[in-house]
Order: C-alpha cells, then sequence, then structure tokens
C-alpha cells in the first residue's frame, strides 16, 4: 500500500514514520519546503523521543518513508491520504479553525487519478469528514474515493508507544470496502490484539472528543478535590489511589495540578463545547471542567505570591516550562502562564527546562534561562516545580541550600514527600497535601 500523509506536525510526523515501520511506502507532504528539507536530513522540528531514530531508519536504510511539498505529484499512486493537519483553535470563541483541513481537501480534489481513500486524523469536530467528502464530490465521483476518520490518540512524550501498542484503533467508515482496506491496514496490529473500533464516521469523530474531554474533566475533577483535601487537612494523593483501584474509576490522569495544557486538551475541550452548542445540547459539565482549568493557574500564582510572602522584585525559581515532561512544546504551558502572571507583578524569574528553553524564550524573553535547576536555584527566595521531568525528583536541597537562604518549595506536581522536605529546612508546599 503506498500512503500520503499531509501535514507533518506532531500527528503526520509521527504516523508516517510509523506507518514506514510497519513496512508501508510513505511520502509526507508539508508546505514549508524549510521543514521538508530539514526532514529529509532527519531533522525533527521537534523534540518527541524516538523520532530520530525512526526517521534515519526509514529515511536512508529501507527507503520506505519520505518528504516532498509537492502534494499533487505524491498524491497520484496514493492507496490511502491521510490528512493530519493543524486544527487550532479560532481565537475568539474557541472553536476548530478547519481552513488548513478545507485547503487540503480542495487540493486532494485535483490531484485523485484512481480510487483511494481520504482520510481525516486530525482532530476534526464531528460532521468535518463529511464535509471533506463534499468538497471532494465536486471533482470526483463518488465510486473513485472514500473518506474515513481514523483520530489518534497520541501523547506527546510518549507517541510512538502510543501508536505503536495503541489501546485501540478507531475506524469510522461509511462502506464494508473502505473498512476492510483500513484493517488491511492496521493488520500489523492484529499481533497485539489490538482492538479495532469499526463505526460511523461520525461516532468515530466524537470518540476522539469525548475521550479527550473526559481525560480533562478526570484533572479538573481531582483538581477541585485536591483544593478540598488542603482545606481539611487530607492527601489528594491517597484520595487518587483510593478512587483509581476502582476499575470503573482507573488511576490514570488523576493526577493532581496546575490544570492542563498542552495543544490538545485546552482547544479540544472548548471545540466540543462550541460544537455542543451549536447543535443546542447542554454539555454544561465541560463548561466548568473549562472555566476552572483556565482560573487555576491565577489561583495557584495568587496562592504562591502570598504563602511565600513575594514582593515586587523578589526573584523565584521555575523548574520545568514545557507543558508535560518528555516534550520541548510550550503550547499553553501552564508554567509560562505563572511566569507571566509573576512577572506581571514584578517578580523576577530564573528558569531551567531540559528542552523546552529554546521554545520558551520565544513566548516569554524576559525569563532569565539557566543551565541546570541549580544554577535556576541560586539566590532565589522560592522554587516552583512546574513540570515533572525526571531530573527534578532528586534534587540535592542541601546543595540548593547553600546557594538560597529561607527556601519555599512549591511542588505543584507532587514529586517530593513534605516531611523530607520540611526535615531539611524548608517551607514545602504540594497540591493538595
Ligand atoms: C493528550 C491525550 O492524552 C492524547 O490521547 C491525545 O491524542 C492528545 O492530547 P497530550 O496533550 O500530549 O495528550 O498530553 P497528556 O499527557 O494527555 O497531558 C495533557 C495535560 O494534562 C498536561 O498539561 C498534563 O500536565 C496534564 N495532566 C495529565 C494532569 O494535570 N494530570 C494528569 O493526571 C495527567
Amino acid at each position: 500500500m503506498k500512503l500520503v500523509i499531509i501535514g507533518t506536525g506532531y500527528v503526520g510526523l509521527i504516523t508516517g514514520a510509523c506507518f514506514a515501520e510497519f513496512g508501508y511506502q510513505t511520502v509526507c507532504i508539508d508546505k514549508d519546503e524549510n521543514r521538508v528539507k530539514d526532514l529529509n536530513n532527519s531533522k525533527c522540528p521537534f523534540f518527541e523521543p524516538g523520532v530520530d531514530a525512526l526517521l534515519d531508519k526509514h529515511l536512508k536504510k529501507t527507503k520506505l518513508l519520505s518528504f516532498s511539498n509537492s502534494l499533487s505529484k505524491s498524491i497520484k499512486d496514493a492507496d490511502i491520504i491521510f490528512i493530519t493537519v493543524g486544527t487550532p483553535s479560532k481565537r475568539i470563541e474557541g472553536e476548530a479553525d478547519l481552513s488548513f483541513v478545507w485547503d487540503v481537501a480542495e487540493e486532494i480534489s485535483n490531484s485523485i487519478s484512481k480510487y483511494c481513500i481520504v482520510v481525516t486524523k486530525s482532530t476534526v469536530p464531528v460532521g468535518t469528514t463529511k464535509e471533506v467528502k463534499n468538497i471532494i464530490l465536486k471533482k470526483i465521483d463518488e465510486k473513485d474515493f472514500d473518506v474515513v476518520s481514523n483520530p489518534e490518540f497520541l501523547r506527546e512524550g510518549s507517541a510512538i508507544n502510543d501508536f505503536m501498542r495503541p489501546d485501540r484503533v478507531v475506524i469510522g467508515c461509511e462502506n464494508k470496502k473502505s473498512e476492510d482496506i483500513m484493517k488491511e491496514l492496521y493488520r500489523p496490529l492484529y499481533l497485539l490484539e489490538t482492538p479495532i473500533i469499526s463505526t460511523t464516521v461520525e461516532s468515530a469523530e466524537i470518540i476522539k472528543y469525548a475521550s479527550n474531554s473526559f481525560l480533562a474533566t478526570k484533572i479538573s475533577f481531582i483538581n477541585q478535590v485536591a483544593d478540598l483535601c488542603e482545606k481539611v487537612g487530607a492527601d489528594v494523593q491517597d484520595v487518587a489511589k483510593g478512587m483509581g483501584i476502582d476499575k470503573r474509576i482507573g488511576s490514570k490522569f488523576l493526577h493532581a495540578g496546575p490544570g492542563y495544557g498542552g495543544s490538545c486538551f485546552p482547544k479540544d475541550v472548548k471545540a466540543f463545547i462550541k460544537t455542543a452548542q451549536k447543535h443546542d445540547v447542554d454539555m454544561s459539565i465541560l463548561s466548568s471542567v473549562d472555566a476552572f482549568n483556565e482560573e487555576r493557574v491565577n489561583q495557584i500564582t495568587k496562592n504562591f505570591i502570598s504563602k511565600a510572602n513575594l514582593k515586587k522584585g523578589d526573584q523565584i525559581s521555575l523548574l520545568g516550562l514545557s507543558f508535560k515532561p518528555n516534550t520541548d512544546d510550550v503550547r499553553d504551558s501552564t508554567s509560562l502562564k505563572i511566569a507571566k502572571l509573576l512577572q506581571d507583578k514584578g517578580i523576577v524569574i530564573k528558569s531551567y527546562d531540559p528542552e523546552a528553553m529554546g521554545n520558551a524564550k520565544k513566548e516569554n524573553t524576559k525569563i532569565q534561562l539557566c543551565n541546570s535547576a541549580y544554577e535556576a536555584c541560586i539566590d532565589t527566595k522560592a522554587i516552583i516545580i512546574g513540570t515533572e521531568w525526571n531530573e527534578f525528583r532528586a534534587l540535592d536541597f542541601l546543595k540548593i541550600q547553600e546557594s538560597s537562604k529561607n527556601l519555599v518549595i512549591f511542588d505543584l506536581r507532587n514529586i517530593y514527600n513534605a516531611k523530607e522536605i520540611t526535615n531539611l529546612g524548608f517551607q514545602y508546599f504540594g497540591t493538595g497535601k
């Protein structure tokens, strides 16, 4: 099978590299010529564990993978075409911006020359895949193509693993022919007995939004429980453990923290609310999940300033700038939001992040970037652990103590044990502790 992946962002690049790993001839398309050039030299434009090796292997050794910026040429003999372009939030009301999807659908309709399947893999609101079909139908007869919804469930930082060992593959099809071809495509996962969920196009589109929205709901829920735990002297990690053992609840995504960020949850939650509003459906649970999450960074920052008794001109350390560990992505990063709020109060920020400092600098030029966590902790009044990178999990606090006095530690991700830290003479605040 010959595959064409349109859009080489997080989803498209991982999808292309992993399909090449399955043994398929795969061409990834991007409009950005510089990006295509870098990728053909195995240079991945973002940090994602394992991608470089996969690119190297399939660009040079197996030659199953290539990058191009000419869509029409590559589509000629394609069997399956994946649309993996961005669907960012529109500025104002959080609706998904589908302009890149429509443009690509248009270009595809000008280039199809034999039966093929057009797959929406980008996260798209219900109804989008049918809309793509209508655009292509203007130029191509309906017997010469089919559309499929095949949403992805990749987490940044573990995207390759999530592709190679998914909990499920979701395929939304309109007929048996396209369903059989998609099942054939994912045959390499049969060996792992990966469940293939075959459903309608609309249901597949909703599964994606409903899954991300439910995970975001779990996070806002445990964060509200964390706030209650702080008030009554309970421990939210014990509460989460006691809840998560119940298989109906599950232990994942019950880690209290500063709220969810990243390029997916915030945007997908808002888009799903928008879709419900458009169809006059009450999605008020999700609206409160979103509102609570938006407000959380303000609460945390206010709390931090008062507990650490910070004043204009004080200097603090912020460890971790990416929105989560094992990525250099700072989109909707709670750490960067907290940094901005503190800087607005005249507080100076020294920061370190293993991978995301380059991207962070572009968003916030005022943050003082350091070469290590220890350097970031020199001569500061308080430390915020914003992202739970592994290298922050065993800091030598005695060494930190030498370079700073009366330190307050805000462990937003609860990676430390309160007693150990207070025994060293620090003030310690966890989340929900
Ligand atoms: C998410 C979904 O997990 C993935 O299936 C989908 O395809 C894309 O969106 P991602 O955004 O990469 O993946 O990160 P994820 O690991 O889900 O974390 C999202 C946010 O939630 C991060 O800000 C993280 O810090 C936060 N989070 C996650 C919590 O605060 N608590 C948790 O228990 C888990």
